[in-house]
């Protein structure tokens, strides 16, 4: 789709580069070409069972069908709310520090629209999920990013900007992190929230991949840390550790006065998820912690599987300990060609589609993103068509 360059606020949002991969992707199909996609992180499993039960039943009630409330039922809030309790130790207040979202895409959005005026500087890591930085340019903000090769790299060169300028109005990160899978500890983020609350910065903790974790390893939230309500929000989200990203569900949980913005924003914009979502999202929050556990291993098989395979045909590549990604770098002999020519290789010659990492910002040029959603045959072929490309290139 082209879109009008005169439009203030699109001369600021350049055109996906994925859309390149995914045209590709969709000619090679209409040429009855099998292609094994790995592009998007868009889980390809069933939303548990027992929730989709409760939607229908739920849509089935007239009183469902109104406006529901922006910042979400209650019991759904209670039952976010008791999950934190329950898996971190976390206590949150139902009503004032915990706001039900239309996915964290739309609570990254707006959380930026409600608290980033003209000039104010957020400081994330790059690469990065797109509306980590396209959401402050909305928003007219700078979007000050910094490399993250690794989290004590980034951890350094935040100290660095406080000691040289003034400091900036957020900081937004994101661990298990799309797309370079970076996972921390918690003294990562005890670091984090103590510098950013010596300077009076504020503190977004986007936790898309908060049960996605692997070989034991379980991710923190950073409301663990003591006082990070203070400063800090974090953003759950239902899409990835229920299998319902289409349900679009999330939450922003932590610090009043963001959440009052965010809330005033949306009171504004939206009459909140279909009641029906809601109420069934409730059975998800309450019942299936054994389906995300599920979910999880699924993510690991597939992750030993794509590793193993990319590392038999001689592209070696490290195993993430968390998300739904592997993070590779671009074989050296194709590494000046750079990320995009070499996702379209790959999708020409092995017929695999791959997201390229400049996709993800400056910094992820070097690197493409295989996406875990195709199951472990599907994995297999990936692999077999790699080395085949390879060798013969
Ligand atoms: C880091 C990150 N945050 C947020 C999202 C979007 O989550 P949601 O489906 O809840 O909007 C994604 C989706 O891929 C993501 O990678």
């Amino acid at each position: 789709m082209s879109s009008d360059e005169s439009f203030y606020r699109i001369q600021k949002l350049p055109p996906y580069v994925f859309s390149v991969i995914n045209e590709m992707k969709a000619r090679a199909r209409a040429d009855q070409q099998d292609v094994v996609d790995l592009g998007m992180g868009n889980p390809d499993g069933a939303t548990p069972a027992p929730v989709v039960a409760k939607l229908t039943e739920a849509a089935k009630n007239p009183r469902n069908h109104r406006y529901s409330m922006s910042r979400g039922i209650p019991q759904l809030r209670n039952a976010i709310v008791a999950r934190y309790q329950k898996n971190y130790g976390v206590t949150l207040d139902p009503e004032h520090e915990a706001i039900v979202t239309i996915g964290a895409k739309d609570a990254l959005a707006h959380l930026m629209f409600a608290t980033i005026g003209p000039g104010d500087v957020v400081v994330s890591p790059n690469p990065a999920y797109p509306i980590h930085q396209y959401g402050v340019i909305m928003s007219e903000g700078h979007a000050c990013m910094l490399p993250m090769p690794d989290a004590a790299t980034f951890l350094n060169g935040l100290e660095d900007l406080y000691r040289k300028g003034p400091a900036p109005k957020m900081i937004l990160v994101s661990f298990p992190h799309n797309p370079t899978t970076t996972c921390v500890d918690l003294d990562f983020f005890k670091s984090l929230i103590a510098l950013a609350a010596h300077h009076g910065t504020y503190v977004i903790h986007d936790f898309a991949y908060a049960d996605l974790c692997f070989d034991g390893y379980k991710a923190p939230s950073i409301l663990q840390v003591d006082g990070a309500k203070e400063i800090a929000v974090e953003i759950f989200s239902l899409s990835k550790s229920y299998n319902m990203a289409g349900w679009r569900v999330g939450f922003c949980l932590g610090n009043r006065k963001i959440i009052a913005a965010l809330a005033r924003i949306k009171s504004y914009l939206d009459y909140g998820v279909f009641q029906p979502i809601q109420i069934a999202s409730i059975i998800a929050l309450r019942e299936c912690e054994a389906d995300t556990r599920e979910i999880c291993l699924n993510y690991q098989k597939r992750r030993d599987v794509l590793v193993d395979g990319l590392c038999r045909a001689g592209w070696h590549v490290a195993k993430p300990r968390g998300s739904m990604f592997v993070w590779a770098p671009v074989p050296e002999a194709y590494r000046a060609q750079g990320s995009l020519e070499f996702s379209k290789l790959l999708m020409q010659k092995a017929l695999v589609a791959v997201s390229p990492g400049v996709g993800f910002g400056p910094m992820g040029e070097g690197f493409v993103r295989f996406a875990l959603i195709e199951n472990e045959h599907r994995l297999r072929q990936a692999t077999r068509n790699i080395q085949r490309f390879l060798q013969t290139a």
